[in-house]
């Protein structure tokens, strides 16, 4: 099993960011924070009642018997999404060896549009490659949809980036609190096509706080 894999490997990612310049570069390209990987990870996922469906899931998902490349986490705050998004982002860097692209929806598309201005040249190919690296990076963890500004401009290159993805069988990660109805139907077309589970477990914080106060 892949997981056992990257359990194997948990020792030794710190020090292959330090020693190994590629993966460091592949990292930072990623925009994963680097400190998670020791806290945000598969292995650290603590299952609850609630969220072992969408645990079992986000490993089916890094395994060889993945359903489909879209997969989306909804719930509300707290619950774990991001963790399991990250995890399967660093599964993806150390396990597959893959680049990954990871962010909050509003700050991916605030840079996409900070490389773009239609005045210079350079600019042009700096959007352009902004853009190529969403459409074709080996995962795209698209963190916390909905919570950006949806101007037309970053509506239309969010669709072109997922469509890209979709046509061409790319893994895609969304977090989302939204419900299926409040996503633009295309989007939410393209999503519900692919593997989509619920974490209906409480606040993380709140169960830890509690479980340490019945401990007393
Ligand atoms: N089942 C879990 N096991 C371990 N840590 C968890 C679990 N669920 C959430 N956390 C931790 O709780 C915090 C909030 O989780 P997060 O993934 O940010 O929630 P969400 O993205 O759903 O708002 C994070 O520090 C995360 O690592
Ligand atoms: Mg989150």
């Amino acid at each position: 099993m892949e997981v056992e894999k990257e359990i194997a490997e948990k020792k030794t990612i710190g020090d292959k960011m330090e020693t190994d310049s590629k993966f460091a570069g592949m990292v930072k390209f990623s925009g994963i924070p680097p400190r998670t990987h020791m806290t945000k990870r598969l292995f650290t996922f603590l299952p609850m009642k609630g969220s072992e469906k969408a645990y079992a899931a986000a490993l089916k998902f890094v395994s060889d018997k993945r359903e489909h490349p879209f997969f989306t986490l909804v719930g509300d705050t707290g619950r774990g999404k991001t963790h399991l998004a990250i995890g399967i982002g660093w599964h993806y860097l150390e396990v597959k060896n893959r680049l990954v692209k990871y962010g909050q929806v509003a700050n991916l598309l605030d840079d996409l549009r900070s490389g773009y201005n239609i005045d210079s040249a350079e600019d042009a190919h700096n959007f352009d490659t902004k853009l190529n690296q969403l459409k074709k990076c080996g995962l795209l963890i698209l963190d916390d949809l909905g919570t950006e500004q949806g101007t037309p401009w970053a509506r239309e290159k969010l669709d072109e980036v997922v469509d890209y993805r979709y046509i061409n069988e790319l893994p895609l990660v969304v977090t989302s609190n939204l419900k299926p109805a409040e996503i633009a139907p295309r989007l939410a077309r393209r999503l519900s096509e692919g593997v989509r589970v619920a974490l209906k477990c409480g606040d993380y914080s709140c169960i830890i706080a509690d479980r340490r106060k019945e401990k007393g």
